[in-house]
């Protein structure tokens, strides 16, 4: 096993370590950095409950590897809220929509919502269930995470949502 030194930007942070070449870029985030946000929910590129931000795409961190991030800019769940705290509009629709219920997918769902809602600001339901299709929950039935999105969205622009959760 060799090791690599890597430097990139962590929600906005500049991060310099040292990884073994097979470290998986989820467990980096994880045991390395403390970011738990992003978890692990079947390590075979499938559920998206590991999904983070890696220079304006979307990717699923089980499935990369942490040198791979190299010189990247990269957020996760724990970057998407305002400095002082305040939520993004999607941590508020989410909230507000009841778009969780155990939440182990809403970091990754939220993530990529974000990236989402970059690609597409006013995406439809259809759009939105399409654009998070890497995204599996267990819980919800996926309705109020789409209305949700759509909250956000909707706030994002300047306006606001007013049909209810289901
Ligand atoms: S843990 Fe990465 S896609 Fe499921
Ligand atoms: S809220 Fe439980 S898996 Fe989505």
């Amino acid at each position: 096993m060799a090791a690599h030194q890597i430097t990139l930007t962590i929600n906005g942070r500049d991060v310099a370590a040292e990884v073994d070449d097979r470290m998986l870029l989820i467990h980096f985030l994880r045991e390395r950095q403390g970011l738990t946000g992003p978890h692990v929910g079947c390590d075979t590129s499938q559920c998206g409950a590991c999904t983070v931000d890696l220079d304006g795409r979307s990717v699923k961190s089980c499935t990369m590897f942490a040198v791979q991030a190299d010189g990247g800019s990269l957020l996760t769940i724990e970057g998407v809220a305002a400095p002082d705290g305040t939520l993004h509009a999607l941590q508020e629709g989410f909230r507000e929509m009841h778009g969780l219920q155990c939440g182990f997918c809403t970091p990754g769902m939220i993530t990529r919502a974000y990236r989402l809602l970059q690609e597409n600001p006013s995406p439809t339901d259809e759009e939105i269930r399409w654009g998070i299709s890497g995204n599996l929950c267990r819980c919800t039935g996926y309705q109020n995470i789409v209305k949700a999105i759509q909250y956000a969205a909707a706030k994002l622009q300047g306006g606001a949502r007013k049909e209810a959760a289901e």
